[in-house]
């Protein structure tokens, strides 16, 4: 089809559509909830002082992630492409330039310098699993878990060998498009984990420091909320909704026309959000009884959660059930940190899924060896941020989410005629203009304020 014809004729995708509205909320769903909401928000919260870091947190989410969500995901179903290629389509529609494309090229390397990381991450998860089913938990202290958490960790081919299957596993499903199995996972996963949070807070409450937990994470302590915390916890909003890389838009591009997108970015939105504020509610009670540190970083989830395994009846089974659902929900949202990059290889250069996903995969794979090493043979090495790990995870969630994100949203807002935006939101009411507000002025002046006062600029904190 040449170029004008396609833009005449409903665009169909060329990697096939979601069977339904549930499917895609589910799937935006499985992208977003992930190792961003259990591992990451608990320690990076926990880093950066726990109350005021939060409330900047919950703000960006719905004030800059939500209307940005919106914005990726009728970006996407309008152009129906792969990110790169929707953007210049639309640039160049909306009469603007092709060059808007370049923010599709920017979010699909994005995503693969996240899934660089966050593969290594997911294995720790897996091996969590062996661990649970043979009781190691049981019974330990801080000091015993800490210690099985180094045996995995601190020995580089041992992390090496489960980044190594979970990039196969991811690689595997992104191979075989988007409709196979993504939607039936993501459809016991949510629930399941949602119920086992609930057991684990259970346990939170016995342990006697809910109370600390609870001050710790909503009352504001705003001496520690220095400019770089702000930037982490807006960096944050942006990891955990999956927005600013086009993950969400290549989603968007298989979208029935008769979804509401306003509708389901919320639901997406605040179930995002409420397992995360779950996640946290759980951890900090367990750092607080067991004299550990909200700071201690990257190990947080993994020192924390099996103290509570091992002490509570029944341990075993929920703990593997635990692990077994996180690695889900991380492999879920490893699809989505893939599929941009995918799509736009097989649209690009006219290969298969197949080779592209592998591909893909590899190079991906190759780099997460060096976060693997950031936790043993290269954890000295330290530069900028910190180590490599440090260093990638700083760029890509604090800089490249949120300049994405703010590109996305300009391109949405100013780019892009209220006729388009409006005919995909569903017509120009309150909400569509409350969404036009967002998109134009609030979250792109909050975005280049935020950048301004963590490089110095300004000093509003
Ligand atoms: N949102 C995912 C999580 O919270 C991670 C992710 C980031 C996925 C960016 C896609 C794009 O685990």
């Amino acid at each position: 089809m040449s170029e004008e014809a396609a833009v005449n004729a409903p665009r169909k995708s060329l990697h096939g559509h979601w069977s339904s509205r549930m499917a895609f909320v589910l799937a935006v769903t499985g992208s977003a909830v992930g190792l961003g909401n259990v591992w990451k928000f608990p320690y990076v919260a926990g880093e950066n002082g726990g109350g005021a870091f939060v409330l900047v947190y919950l703000i960006c989410v719905f004030v800059v992630g939500l209307p940005i969500m919106m914005s990726e995901i009728l970006i996407g179903r309008r152009g129906r492409r792969n990110p790169a290629a929707t953007m210049a389509l639309l640039g160049e529609e909306e009469g603007s330039t092709r060059r808007w494309g370049l923010v599709g090229v920017a979010g699909v390397f994005g995503g693969m310098l996240i899934l660089s990381y966050y593969s290594v991450i997911a294995g720790w998860s897996l091996s969590y699993i062996g661990h649970s089913i043979t009781g190691s938990f049981t019974d330990q202290d801080a000091a015993g878990i800490s210690a099985i958490f180094g045996s995995i960790v601190g020995s580089w081919w041992t992390a090496a060998g489960w980044h190594t299957l979970f990039m196969a596993l991811t690689v595997f499903v992104v191979a075989k498009g988007v409709e196979g199995g993504l939607e039936r996972a993501v459809r016991f996963m949510v629930p399941g984990l949602l119920v086992l949070m609930f057991v684990l807070l259970g346990y939170s409450m016995t342990t006697g420091y809910f109370q600390q937990g609870l001050a710790f994470l909503f009352t504001p302590d705003f001496s520690a909320l220095t400019p770089n915390a702000v930037l982490a916890a807006m960096g944050q909003a942006f990891f955990s909704l999956s927005v600013g890389m086009g993950a969400v838009m290549a989603y968007g591009a298989y979208l029935p026309e008769d979804t509401s997108i306003t509708k389901a970015s919320f639901a997406v939105v605040s179930a995002d959000t409420f397992i995360a504020l779950l996640a946290g509610l759980t951890i900090f009670p367990i750092v607080f009884a067991n004299g550990l540190s909200p700071g201690s970083g990257p190990g947080l989830v993994f020192q924390t959660l099996p103290l509570a395994f091992g002490n509570m009846t029944g341990g075993v089974i929920f703990a593997t059930v635990f692990f077994l659902l996180l690695s889900f929900a991380a492999w879920t949202s490893a699809i989505s940190l893939m599929e941009a990059a995918t799509a736009w290889l097989v649209e690009s250069f006219r290969v298969s899924r197949v080779a592209a996903a592998s591909v893909i995969g590899g190079i991906i794979w190759a780099l997460g060896l060096g976060t693997v090493m950031s936790f043993n043979v290269l954890s000295e090495v330290t530069f900028l941020a910190g180590t490599l790990f440090d260093n990638l995870d700083f760029l890509t969630s604090n800089i490249m989410l949120p300049l994405g994100g703010l590109l996305i949203t300009v391109f949405a807002g100013w780019i892009m005629c209220a006729n388009s935006t409006s005919e995909e939101l569903g017509g120009a009411g309150r909400l569509y203009r409350a969404w036009r507000f967002l998109a134009r002025w609030v979250a792109p002046v909050a975005v280049i304020l935020v950048f301004l006062n963590a490089i110095g600029v300004l000093s509003f904190t």
